[in-house]
């Protein structure tokens, strides 16, 4: 190729360097272009602190922090990428910092792996390094950030354990203004304190060699393609003419991969991030010209710089706060403008920020021929809709100058708040005279609609030299509203909704041009802004026991924050090792014709392909063979013909590597006969007859019918709960070694024994033929354990067919398909009150949509024992009845009975307030459970503080006050509204009376102590709290403590990990454990004399050949707390206040503060428990606010299997204003050492926030409409739920 050579030595090599260790990496035979550089950071460097999920672009576990060449500056640049949509070969001569490089155990730990592990900002730990990478990568790009900035950075990392809350904190504390304690700015030399990415040498800041001068251009042949690197545009010209005839692509930054998948693979990529030529960003007095290479982090860092140096530049500030909401941080650090505006080309139906915005600006784009050399110009819209790309290059987008009466006013409406496309998203410019004229014609852009509209050209052209005011308005509105023909598609937001905000962003645009004559109005025109979030947290120490009950960080956190920590898919690869992809069906209800293999098993490094035929003689196709603690239905591991949910594994294809194994998995064919519409709805089950046995027949207390009867009002309504899918960010894996002891299993579980009995249940082995290890979970929240179950035994049965290692990561897609998740749920209530709004009687009829399977019948007994949460009612009659469905078979998710029944009575007390026009905090209250009350399962509560928690919040978050100023605040503004509201929960815990079997064994060299137990360390501070009690049990300090992974062999019959009381049952059993030990031992203290240490003791017990181990006990009688008749051990109570501010013209809102207050006995260990709390509390947000689960009606098929469409809270999708507070002077009598659990009971707390929104909602419809209609509550409760609930018509739009 003309200009471009091979490598100088002739090799077909690329190098790099990581952590500053040199990498040649020959590229034939060995990589794809697909291989992207996590792929090689994980399998082939061997770094796996890097970590994987999405390979969208979209979660950022998967950061790492990159040193290139900086075109468009002098030198290099350092900032932090997702690796995993990075192809390797782009890295060609780059330096990369893992975070490994930054610090660990052996060398010390690095200031910000030290700081988020001291905030306690990590928890499973599996988000960590992301986050650690993503702050690295700040601090090079600007060393003094302000906490807003620092907030700013972390939109594109998931967290779905923490809350956030503590991450951002620790985050924070290096900002150059942070007032947060333990915090402080970090020096550059801390920064790179453990070695310079380039030498591996303590860092000098030299990186010549990444300042471009080794940068050549690039021709290396990868997999079956050709991979060039040109660095002039003639280069790339000369390229693209000899490859014109080949399939080929231009790529940047790649990440659009993260959205289009299935573009490729290409004969020819040409790497285009060398070419200078393209970097170019030139400044006139009329405009800014900026190179197509520009990354859109340059962009915005550059019209920041550039806003004042030309007064035509004025609209900058605006273009930026826009900028800032595509994708997020890592990947605009990685992506171009021009890749953007490709994009929009490609796809007329994307939502491109970059175009609406720059298209309503009057933006040109430069586009260059390879055919002949030639360049022409064109506005974006005339680029994106006329022009055939073939052979050609985006040159530069040059953005104009404007008039000083030009207004430019953009709007981004997303289903979360940040790292989200746009429902819809619109650019407004306008020339106003002083005298509200419209000068000339327009410019409004909206996106969102269809892949056929651009520009409002009606409503453009009627505008032009209009004067701005209600009649015109008016008109304008109904006109544009007549040209939006939104397009439906079950992914999207509904089409109504989408041509209402589209509406209501010109009536925005147009208030806040003019001053409305009614000044209620106004408020419309501003948008919903977040200042800094902020958080405090109280407790009360208890020292006396200390280090159990101190505030204490995990010891494992510095260990997840530098990489160390490692996960199942961490464990290094074995010889002979296959990855295993699951085939799953792609409809829900139908018959298998046949099945054929061939497709997938033609392609090179494709080993074999597994099915339920492979399941050794006698073994069992079901998840749970002979497992019988639990009555678990049965659920075929692999479909033997009948398929019953789209998602359903059929099969298990084996390959060299995991991304073979997942793309071979897509070719298996499978032909279906006796096709049927599936059941997804409850309507449908209904009508079908479609149920499954509920185990809990109607529950009665006292005489519901009478006393609703006799009520002063009667009151009926509904719920509607969406799915919510877990969203741990480590996705499942198991890993299946067969040895001459049997199989060993690594697997990501909650539950150790149900997989030891399923394996040697489908293998027809005995039991001991399995050992299960689970080293610790990068997340769980009730999903490990059904599904896990499904993946470990198909691959069990993969390794034990083939005699090897089989290892199945199954893709963030497959395990959102195939996975269980929340399930749907309908309940019908009808409730008696008083005047005053006190609850007489509830008559709920509850339908569970448990999907294909009955697994999660169990969780129906909760609507029956744990419906009444914080509220006192006499009579109720509760009737579940678990509906059938053709979906996967619904999972337990934190709080998978209390979470839906805390948004269901919390529903019914606001409508009761509803009906008695009173406000509904003052009518929860009346309702509250009293000391020695009966709840709802006949049960006393002896030692209830419900009151106690509320009232004390009550004053503690100001909340008379708080409801008079925002009353005050709603009567005087129809377009924002503010609410509040609270919520109190009740949370009935259960502790399994068979304890939890744990060894402690003390070393007699050094008195250090291992501790195994049988509960599952996923976040929530279980080793920690096991820690501390034997340190406590001991009397040594927590370091002489480890807290070693749970292994069946070591501590059998563990049973589940769930139900929050597993680190009570720990720290029970340790204390047991250590109580029994120094019960040996103190015969042999009392001859030493009284100072002896601890070392000594050890050692003289050795002598007197006392065994240095301990085992647990289950229970003692009453240990467990409930008393004899109670159906729970104990209650955690927990109340909320939730305030928010809605947007009433978009549905947008802010969380603007949330006060909690929680009894949790005596803390463990307060931090973690706080943790616990926050996390618990943004899950539910998530759950009430955000997430469902969309199906294709026709196959049944999940359709939003991915972050781009599935969208969990992020960090800016949290309360602003944060308090958490645990009751002081609780000690819990009945609970282990007087503390109480934490990690769910937050979750339900979360409706508060929901129903604060719904309030406004109703408020805002009844300031619009007059009708104080109770406004019925579906989750999640979305922006267009929210908006269309309104009921906004054009006549309420008024100047
Ligand atoms: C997680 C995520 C979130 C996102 N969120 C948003 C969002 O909120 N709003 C929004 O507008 N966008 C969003 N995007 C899209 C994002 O802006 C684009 O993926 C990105 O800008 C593409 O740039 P790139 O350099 O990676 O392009 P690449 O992926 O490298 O290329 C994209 C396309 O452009 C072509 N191309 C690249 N450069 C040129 C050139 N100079 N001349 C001709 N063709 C070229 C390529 O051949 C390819 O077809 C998101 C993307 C991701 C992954
Ligand atoms: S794995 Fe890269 S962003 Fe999710
Ligand atoms: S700690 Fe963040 S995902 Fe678990």
């Amino acid at each position: 190729m003309p200009g471009l050579g091979n490598r100088s030595n002739g090799s077909n090599t690329i190098s790099f360097h990581i952590n500053g260790k040199h990498h040649e990496v020959p590229l034939v035979g060995t990589y794809s272009a697909s291989t992207s550089l996590n792929d090689y950071i994980r399998n082939e460097a061997g770094l796996t602190g890097t970590k994987v999920m999405c390979r969208e672009a979209g979660c950022g576990c998967c950061a790492v922090s990159v040193t290139t060449a900086d075109h468009a500056g002098n030198g290099h640049t350092t900032q932090s990428i997702n690796s995993c949509l990075c192809p390797l070969a782009s890295a060609d001569g780059w330096q990369i910092t893992t975070v490994e490089g930054l610090g660990g155990e052996k060398e010390g730990y690095h200031p910000i792996q030290k700081r988020i592990a001291d905030f306690n900002g990590t928890q499973c730990g599996y988000c960590t390094p992301g986050i650690v990478m993503a702050m690295y990568g700040l601090l090079h790009e600007k060393s003094r950030p302000t906490e807003q900035e620092v907030e700013d950075n972390f939109d594109g990392n998931i967290c779905r354990c923490t809350g956030y809350r503590s991450i951002l904190d620790a985050m924070k504390s290096f900002a150059a203004d942070t007032s947060i304690e333990g915090g402080g700015v970090i020096d550059i030399e801390d920064l790179n304190k453990k070695l310079c990415p380039r030498t591996g040498e303590p860092c000098t800041d030299d990186h010549s060699a990444a300042n471009g001068a080794d940068i050549c251009g690039l021709h290396v042949q990868i997999g079956g393609s050709q991979w060039f690197r040109p660095t002039s545009l003639t280069e790339l010209g000369g390229v693209m003419r000899n490859a014109k005839d080949k399939k080929m692509r231009l790529l940047f930054g790649n990440t659009s991969t993260g959205i289009f998948k299935n573009e490729g693979p290409f004969d020819v990529y040409i790497d285009i991030r060398e070419v200078k030529d393209l970097y170019e960003i030139k400044e006139t007095e009329t405009s800014v010209k900026f190179g197509a290479n520009t990354s859109l982090s340059t962009f915005i860092k550059k019209l920041k710089e550039l806003k004042d140096s030309q007064p035509g530049f004025h609209y900058f500030p605006a273009l930026v706060k826009h900028l800032k909401l595509v994708g997020n941080v890592l990947m605009r650090n990685a992506a171009s403008i021009a890749g953007n505006l490709m994009i929009k080309h490609n796809h007329h139906d994307f939502p491109s920020d970059v175009f609406a915005t720059t298209e309503a600006l009057g933006a040109k784009v430069e586009i260059y021929d390879s055919k002949d050399g030639s360049r022409q110009t064109y506005t974006v819209q005339d680029f994106v809709r006329r022009v055939n790309m073939k052979g050609k290059v985006l040159v530069s987008l040059e953005l104009p100058a404007l008039d000083t009466l030009d207004t430019f006013r953009s709007y981004k409406v997303t289903p979360r708040s940040q790292n989200a496309h746009a429902y819809v998203n619109a650019a407004f410019k306008l020339k106003i005279s002083s005298g509200r004229q419209i000068l000339g014609k327009p410019s409004i852009v909206i996106g969102g609609i269809s892949k056929t509209f651009f520009h409002a050209e009606k409503t453009e052209d009627f505008l032009r030299g209009k004067e701005i005011k209600d009649a015109v308005v008016k008109e304008a509105l109904a006109l544009l509203q007549g040209e939006l023909k939104p397009s439906a598609d079950p992914v999207l937001a509904p089409p109504q909704y989408r041509r209402d905000l589209a509406v209501n962003l010109l009536y925005k645009t147009l208030l806040g041009i003019t001053a409305p004559s009614d000044a209620k109005m106004a408020s419309g025109s501003s948008d919903i802004e977040r200042p800094l979030s902020s958080g405090i947290q109280t407790w009360q120490d208890k020292k006396d026991e200390w280090p159990l009950k101190q505030a204490l960080p995990k010891k494992t956190a510095k260990l997840q924050a530098s990489g160390e920590a490692e996960y199942v898919n961490d464990i290094p690869k074995y010889k002979q090792e296959l990855c295993g992809a699951l085939v799953l069906t792609s409809v829900a209800s139908a018959t298998i014709e046949s099945i054929d293999p061939a497709p997938a098993l033609a392609i090179p490094g494709v080993e074999q392909y597994i099915t339920w035929s492979d399941i050794p003689e006698g073994g069992i196709n079901n998840a749970y063979a002979r497992y019988t603690t639990w009555p678990l239905p049965a659920e075929e591991v692999f479909c033997e013909g009948q398929v019953e949910y789209a998602g359903q594994a059929v099969g298990m294809i084996l390959a060299e590597n995991q991304d073979l194994a997942d793309e071979a998995a897509k070719k298996v064919v499978i032909k279906y006969k006796d096709v049927k519409k599936p059941i997804l709805t409850f309507e449908d089950a209904i009508e079908a007859k479609s149920t499954h046995s509920c185990f809990v027949g109607p529950a009665t207390i006292g005489n519901p019918d009478e006393a609703i009867a006799q009520s002063d009002h009667q009151i009926e309504g509904e719920v509607r709960i969406g799915q919510q899918y877990h969203f741990y960010m480590e996705t499942i894996c198991s890993l299946c070694v067969p040895g001459e002891e049997g199989m060993e299993v690594y697997i990501t579980t909650q539950a150790g024994d149900v997989i030891q009995i399923g394996v040697s249940g489908i293998l027809n082995k005995p039991q001991n033929y399995v050992n299960v290890h689970v080293p610790r979970l990068g997340g769980s929240f009730g999903g490990k354990f059904f599904t896990s179950s499904h993946i470990a035994l198909a691959t069990a049965v993969a390794s034990y067919a083939t005699g090897k290692p089989v290892r199945t990561s199954t893709s963030l897609s497959n395990t959102m398909k195939t996975a269980g998740k929340r399930p749907h749920l309908l309940a019908k209530y009808k409730v008696g009150c008083t005047r005053e709004g006190k609850i007489n009687g509830i008559i709920m009829d509850v339908y569970m949509d448990n999907g294909k399977s009955n697994s999660m019948q169990f969780a129906v007994a909760e609507f029956t024992t744990q419906m009444d949460q914080g509220y006192h009612c006499p009579n109720w009659r509760i009737t579940p009845t678990i509906i059938k469905t053709n979906k996967a078979p619904s999972a337990p998710v934190r709080g998978p009975g209390t979470t839906p029944c805390s948004a269901m009575i919390e529903t019914i007390l606001e409508h009761v307030a509803n009906a008695v026009k009173k406000h509904p905090i003052l009518v929860k209250e009346i309702n509250l459970y009293e000391k020695d009350q009966k709840d709802i399962t006949g049960q006393v509560l002896r030692y209830c503080t419900m009151r106690q928690v509320w009232d004390k919040l009550k004053t503690e978050a100001e909340v008379p006050r708080r409801m008079d100023e925002i009353e005050a605040y709603n009567r005087a503004n129809t377009w924002k509204k503010r609410g509040i509201t609270m919520a109190a929960v009740k949370y009935g815990m259960m502790l399994m009376d068979h304890g939890m079997p744990l060894l402690l064994s003390v070393y007699a060299g050094d008195g250090t102590v291992t501790v195994v137990q049988g509960g599952v360390e996923m976040g929530q501070g279980l080793y920690m709290k096991v820690a501390q009690a034997v340190a406590h049990g001991l009397g040594i300090p927590v370091d002489m403590v480890k807290v070693r992974p749970n292994l069946s062999y070591v501590v059998p019959n563990s049973s589940i990990t769930g139900g929050s009381t597993t680190s009570e049952r720990a720290v029970y059993a340790a204390l047991e454990a250590c109580k029994t030990l120094r019960e040996k031992m103190d015969p042999i203290k009392a001859k030493l004399p009284p100072d002896a240490d601890w070392q000594t003791l050890v050692k003289a017990s050795l002598k007197a050949k006392i065994d240095l181990a301990a085992k647990s006990t289950p229970f003692a009688e009453g240990a467990a707390g409930a008393a004899a008749g109670d159906h729970h051990a104990y209650f955690t109570y927990c109340a909320a206040v939730a305030e928010t501010n809605l947007d009433v013209l978009t549905g947008e809102y802010g969380i603007d503060r949330v006060d909690i207050m929680f009894d949790c006995g005596e803390s463990l260990n307060p931090m973690i428990d706080i943790g616990q709390i926050e996390g618990g509390f943004v899950c539910g947000l998530g759950f009430n606010l955000l997430e469902d689960i969309v199906y294709d009606k026709d196959t049944g098929a999940v359709l939003n299997d991915g972050t781009w469409e599935y969208k969990p809270p992020t960090t800016k999708d949290i309360p602003i204003d944060w308090r958490i507070h645990l009751l002081p002077d609780a000690p819990n009598p009945v609970g282990i050492r007087s503390s109480k659990a934490t990690g769910e009971p937050s979750t339900g707390l979360s409706a508060a926030a929901m129903l604060s929104l719904k309030r406004s909602v109703e408020e805002a419809s009844k300031d619009l409409t007059g009708s104080s209609t109770f406004v019925p509550v579906d989750i999640p409760f979305t922006l267009d739920k929210i908006q269309q609930n309104v009921g906004i018509k054009l006549e309420h739009l008024k100047m």
